[in-house]
Parts: structure tokens; sequence; C-alpha cells
């Protein structure tokens, strides 16, 4: 499904402030398969769903989605195949436009139909049934502008929006890190019911290793560019958080004091 060969990716390529954010790095992930990332700070994570999305191009290696060669697609075809959330829910939605109209929008996006605007009546009552399952009540604020929403709906509502037309690959990027902990626990349950309903390939980066260890079906943990750690099945069923840790201390050169992911058990 997602094939990643020998990736690389240097910043400020040339200069004494070069530095290489992702070392050959390669990973498959199956149809379906729902793969946690953690690390610390730096690591390479988001730099790893960077090139996947097509933020910008690899330096080196080769990204397959689906048997197609996209890694030198343009980020907005990308779009179309790959659904992105964010740490920041603004990222995800347009405030000005009312909660039917960003459903809309990403609807007609993804659709065969691309170049449909506005909210065509008999897609509103798809929209409202989907919104519907979020339990927030949203389904009787269709025309409430978006910009008028906590932080948890807007996520709930990015997520709706990523995955409204099933993407081949959803990229979570510490999608519940700002949002206050009844919140980020909703979020992710969506999260899980939205994937499983669907069966959608996802990745999602946490700085939770608790949650990263419950949450999918096999966890990856990425150190200075390179993926160290790559566990499921039986091995990480039997994981524990002080496990973990001892295991990224014997592998990494990193010092763990600093290391925010280190301390976050919520
Ligand atoms: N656009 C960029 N320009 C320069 N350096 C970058 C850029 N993006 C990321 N980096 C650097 O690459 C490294 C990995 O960053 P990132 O992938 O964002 O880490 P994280 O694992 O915390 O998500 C960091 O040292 C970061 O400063
Ligand atoms: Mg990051």
């Amino acid at each position: 499904m997602l094939k990643i060969i020998n990736a690389s990716k240097a910043f400020l390529a040339g200069t004494p402030n070069e530095h290489v954010a992702l070392k050959n790095v390669s990973l498959s992930l199956t149809k379906g398969e729902f793969v946690t990332i953690i690390g610390s700070n730096g690591a390479g994570k988001s730099t790893l769903f960077n090139a996947i999305g097509g933020t910008f191009w690899l330096d080196r290696g080769k990204i397959l989605l689906q048997g197609d060669n996209i890694t030198y697609m343009a980020e907005h075809r990308r779009a179309s195949m790959i659904g992105r959330l964010f740490q920041d829910p603004v990222k995800g939605t347009a405030p000005d436009m009312t909660i039917e109209e960003n459903l809309a929008l990403a609807y007609n996006r993804k659709s065969k139909n691309g170049l449909r605007i506005g909210v065509h009546r008999k897609d509103v009552q798809i929209f409202r049934e989907k919104i519907a399952q979020l339990n927030m009540g949203l389904e009787n604020r269709m025309k409430t502008k978006v910009g008028l929403l906590s932080g948890g709906q807007r996520q709930a509502l990015s997520l709706l929006m990523a995955t409204i037309s099933t993407p081949r690959l959803l990229l979570l990027d510490e999608h519940t890190a700002a949002l206050d902990p009844a919140s980020a626990e909703k979020i992710m349950l969506i999260t899980k019911n939205i994937v499983s309903q669907e069966s959608i390939t996802t990745m999602m980066i946490t700085h939770n290793i608790q949650s990263a260890l419950k949450t999918g079906s096999r966890t990856i943990m990425l150190d200075r560019g390179k993926i160290i750690l790559d566990i499921s099945g039986q091995e990480r069923a039997d994981m524990t958080v002080p496990r973990l840790m001892e295991l990224f201390s014997q592998q990494s050169k990193n010092t763990l004091d600093n290391d925010r992911m280190l301390f976050v058990n919520n």
C-alpha cells in the first residue's frame, strides 16, 4: 500500500547548518494498517509526513502509494489521496465558512467532480449524518461558522473532512496534542472509529507513548532521522512504557532528560 524506499532528506544542504532529517528510511505499510510513530523532538517525524504529503521532495529515495510512484508528484495532487491532520486545529478548516461549506469543500475537492462548487442539497443530508456520528451536536449547527467552534470540535470536523472521501492514506501529526485532555480523548475515540469503519491505512505521530502502544497495530520509533524500533504483534502487546524507554536509551545516543515524550503519560 505505502512503500518508502531509502528516503533521505537534508535541510540547508551545503551550508554549515546542514541537517540530515531523514537518513535512508525504508518502510512498508499494508492496506488498512494503523501505525503509531514516536520519537523525541526533532527526530524527523513531521519531516517523514511532509515528504509523504509532498511539502517538499526527497533528496534521495522513492515513495509508492498503492502502486503509484508519488515521489515527484505535486503536493496538491497528493492531497486528493492523502488526508492530513496537524496539531493546530486551525490548519484543517476555513474559519469564515460554515460547517456545511467546509464539508462541501472537502467533499467536492476529493470527489471525481472536482470542479463542483457550493453546497448541494442532496449532499447536506450525507454531511448531517456524518457529523451526527461525532456526538457533538454539530448536526444542528451546520450553518455555524467554523471559527466559532472549540479546538476539539474543529479537529473533529478536520478529521471528517480528511476522510469524507476515503483517502488512500491518513497522516495524523500529533493531532490531539493541542487539546484539553477530555477533548483529546474524544478525538482519539473518533479517530479510531473512523479509521476502523473505513479500514483507512493510517500513520499517527504522538508523544504519548501509552497511547502509541494502545492505538493501532504497530509502533515505530524514529531517532535522528532513522527508524530504531518497529514493533507489532506479541512483541508490541507485551511492551511497556518503561521497557520502551529502556530500549530508547539503549538505541539512541540522545540524552533522556529534556525529552518531553518521556514525561507524558496522560
Ligand atoms: N523546513 C525546514 N528547514 C530546516 N530545518 C528543518 C525544516 N523542517 C524540519 N527541520 C529540522 O529537521 C529536524 C527534524 O524536524 P521534524 O521532522 O519537524 O521533527 P519532529 O520529529 O519533532 O517532528 C529538526 O532538527 C528540524 O529543525
Ligand atoms: Mg513534529
